[in-house]
């Protein structure tokens, strides 16, 4: 791969993953502190995106700018789903480092006692 497409790569895949990491992490809060388990729209019945369509008599569900806790798990799930796929080209763009830290047999003079 070419040096200047390989770093601008790089970069990109950094902040990509840097800022689904955030997201990951305020949808995970959402899901934890704001709307816990037992704040309702489980079983497919949805607040929010899902619009209570299916909502049973006596449901309660809570949700959180919009959305219920059902929205927010699918959003993390899909958060997670693309964090992986960064994760690999992380890898991918950064494979001459691993390749030459771990697989390469030359040592380096200035690390030898
Ligand atoms: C502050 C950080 C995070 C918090 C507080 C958090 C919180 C949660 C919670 C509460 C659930 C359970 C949802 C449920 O009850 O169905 C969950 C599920 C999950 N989390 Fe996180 N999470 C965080 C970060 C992450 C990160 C960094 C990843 C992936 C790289 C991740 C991937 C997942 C996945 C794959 C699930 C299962 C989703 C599903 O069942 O559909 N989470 N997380």
């Amino acid at each position: 791969m070419e040096k200047g497409l390989q770093k601008n790569l790089t970069v990109i895949a950094n902040i990509l993953a840097f800022l689904n990491i955030l997201c990951l992490m305020a949808t995970g809060t959402v899901m934890y502190w704001i709307l816990p388990p037992g704040s309702g729209g489980g079983l497919g019945r949805g607040a929010g995106l899902g619009g209570g369509r299916h909502l049973l008599d006596g449901d309660r569900i809570e949700t959180f700018l919009g959305w219920g806790r059902h929205d927010w798990r699918n959003l993390h799930f899909w958060l997670a789903v693309i964090f992986v796929w960064l994760l690999a080209l992380h890898l991918i763009v950064n494979w001459p480092w691993i390749k030459h830290t771990f697989f390469s047999k030359k040592t380096n003079p200035q690390c030898q006692p």
